[in-house]
């Protein structure tokens, strides 16, 4: 990592629905979501720890009782783990602003605060020193996108300044996005109201830049990924199987394909691209798996081709089907012959007869 800062805290927010992820979400929280091997949240861990991040307050909401099981205080991280976790949601400044109940951090002390659902290369070390170089209020972490119309823009001045934060709109005035990943001077923290729906994006930092508090903008090129979406979830697990992001936390070397534990690979099938095959699941002879991840105990039968896609936790492929850029549900099964692309997904525990044909709808 490119530098450290030595007890740092952060907060992490792990509390949104995740319902474009749906259903995938249904039964697991976004953040812990298995992605190259392990929850994608080990992978934000392991980055924060090699930034010098010691202590993490979890913000939870839902699904809130299944994140200590998974890290519990996080010792075996390296790491000090609280978790805070909102009666009702309180939106993303509500959660800051009740999370930061459990930081030792005092006023003026630099907090870090991640959203549970990004990857980010960036040099977060860098980050907490330009805003303490400039004495600001809050900065933020800004990428660029080709098409920012999905989300809102952050225009900056020449001195790195944020001008306005601006909602989604046709025709953005930069390519320059809000990334997740911001470091509040504690005392902004605490001016949020207290257990109210607050969003910092809508209201903490628009209100921030009206009152003239220098809200800075760290900009960088690094690679970066909202994993919010099922394409893009399955395409953060592909960079991090195939190292285009450096991950601490991935559970074995880099390569065409990450096996787990107990996972059975036909050699006469062909899994590439990146691809992270569960414990315990089973890809047949003939079948190809690319660029996808199959979760514990799922089947890709005899013949099946599987591509950029999710297949479930025991879901099962049927030979000779084809799956693309689709997400199947825990404990599905696609009977022979079908073929499921476009985005398509598969409820849990559904059942598809054999050459139902071409899916273009949930089913
Ligand atoms: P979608 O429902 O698919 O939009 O996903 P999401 O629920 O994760 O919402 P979004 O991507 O906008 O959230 C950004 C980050 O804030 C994620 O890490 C969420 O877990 C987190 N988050 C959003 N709302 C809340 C909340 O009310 N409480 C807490 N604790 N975290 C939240």
């Amino acid at each position: 990592m490119e530098s450290s800062l030595p007890g740092l805290e952060a907060i992490l927010l792990v509390g949104g629905q995740g319902t474009r992820l749906r259903p995938l979400t249904l039964g697991t929280p976004k953040p812990l979501l298995p992605t190259a091997g392990v929850p994608f949240l080990a992978h934000q861990l392991a980055r924060a720890r090699a930034f010098g991040v010691r202590r993490i307050v979890f913000a939870t909401s839902y699904k809130a009782a299944m994140f200590e099981p998974a890290f519990g205080d996080g010792a075996a991280f390296g790491l000090s783990l609280e978790y805070m976790t909102e009666e009702s949601p309180l939106g993303t400044g509500g959660a800051i602003r009740n999370a930061a109940e459990a930081l030792d951090s005092g006023p003026g002390d630099p907090v870090l605060i991640l959203n549970g659902d990004i990857l980010s290369g960036h040099d977060i070390g860098d980050q907490v020193r330009a805003h303490l170089a400039r004495r600001a209020a809050v900065t933020l972490h800004l990428t660029e996108v080709d098409d920012p119309t999905r989300f809102g823009c952050v225009p900056t001045d020449e001195t790195g300044r944020v001008t306005a934060f601006l909602e989604k709109t046709p025709n953005p005035v930069t390519n320059r996005i809000n990334a997740g990943c911001y470091v509040f001077t504690r005392s902004m923290i605490d001016s949020i109201p207290c257990g109210e729906v607050v969003s910092v994006e809508r209201e903490t930092f628009p209100g921030l830049i009206k009152s003239g508090e220098l809200v800075l903008g760290y900009a960088d090129r690094t690679y970066w990924l909202d994993v919010g979406t099922p394409a893009a979830f399955v395409q953060g697990s592909r960079d991090l199987v195939l190292g285009r992001l450096d991950s601490p936390a991935l559970p074995g070397p880099t390569g065409e394909c990450l096996a787990l534990d107990g996972a059975r690979i036909s050699p006469e099938a062909k899994v590439r691209g990146g691809t992270a095959v569960g414990a315990r699941a089973v890809v047949e002879a003939g079948a190809t798996v690319t660029g996808s991840v199959l979760l514990d105990d799922s089947v890709v039968e005899s013949g099946a081709a599987v591509t950029d896609a999710v297949v479930g936790k025991g879901a099962r492929v049927c030979a000779g089907t084809v799956v693309r850029d689709a997400v199947i549900g825990d404990g599905a099964v696609v009977g022979p012959g079908n073929e499921l692309r476009h985005g398509v997904r598969i409820w849990p525990g559904v059942e598809l007869p054999e050459r139902a044909v071409r899916y273009s709808s949930d089913v």
